[in-house]
């Protein structure tokens, strides 16, 4: 018997970002990013932006979002109850990063290009694949994603920069996701020492990555800053002191910056 093909509907790329923006699910959220991102690279989604991206994204119920000051301090890895607080907090980044990088393709991608959709659909992909690991690392210490309050400020530095490629790209990848690239290694090193092999290497792997995503930040920036002809850290530096509320501070981790494609030159004149 000959079953009947289906039929293959084209979609839209901003159609298929915005359902995975508003799934309010965890794990759902980080395999539908997951999908888009893979959807994309095969060819089977539409370079089209009729669909808006929304205000806010899909969020679970729990965890709490809290004003940074209310939250529990963050532990340092020693106790038990530390260690889930930090990899908690490390979360929750990652679950937040999920929805800035699928607004930045989603929101910027008409005007940006396809090579740009590409590049941050795939640290969708990477940023779900970070929570998941993170997720599941946090349930083998008996806890899980949702089980502790969480920091409710993460989402603003996309919200305030929605109108703006330029500002975004500052701010989101060559600022926040810069900063950690600058701070992984200390909790890597402490993880490690407090003899969590597994922990540790998923940091590695998040550290490679973010490399990577700070990468795709410069880069494009710098496409941005040449279209309306102006000196790339002159133009980052107007948008980080316009958009940015707090202080880049060091110590850097230069190799790593520099590995990213962010300059010593460019942000000394700003810390
Ligand atoms: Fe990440
Ligand atoms: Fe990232």
């Amino acid at each position: 018997m000959k079953l009947a093909q289906p039929v293959s509907v084209p979609v839209s790329v901003s159609a298929a970002i915005r359902a995975a923006l508003l799934e309010c699910d965890p794990q759902a959220k980080a395999m539908a990013a997951r999908k888009v991102a893979r959807d994309w690279r095969l060819g089977r989604l539409d370079f089209a932006f009729e669909a808006e991206m929304p205000e806010q994204p899909g969020r679970p119920e729990a965890p709490e979002l809290l004003p940074p000051g209310r939250l529990p301090r963050r532990g340092k890895g020693g106790s038990e109850r530390g260690r889930i607080a930090l990899w908690h907090a490390l979360g929750h980044i990652e679950f937040v990063a999920i929805d800035l990088a699928l607004d930045m393709a989603g929101r910027f991608g008409a005007e940006m290009g396809e090579a740009f959709v590409g590049d941050f659909l795939s640290v969708a992909a990477d940023e779900a694949m970070h929570f998941v690991l993170i997720d599941r690392h946090l349930r083998s210490l008996g806890s899980h994603y949702g089980a502790l309050p969480a920091h409710a400020g993460l989402w603003s530095a996309a919200h305030d920069t929605r109108h703006d490629v330029a500002a975004r790209l500052a701010v989101v990848p060559m600022v926040l996701e810069a900063r950690g690239l600058d701070v992984t290694p200390t909790t890597l090193e402490r993880v490690r020492a407090a003899g969590d092999e597994r922990g540790a290497r998923i940091l590695e792997r998040i550290l490679d990555d973010e490399i990577r995503h700070v990468r795709f930040g410069a880069n494009h920036f710098a496409d941005v800053a040449k279209r309306f002809d102006v000196v790339t850290g002159d133009l980052w530096k107007s948008l980080v002191s316009r958009h940015f509320r707090g202080t880049l501070k060091p110590p850097f981790n230069d190799s790593a910056r520099l590995a990213a494609g962010l300059s010593r030159e460019l942000y000394a004149g700003v810390a």
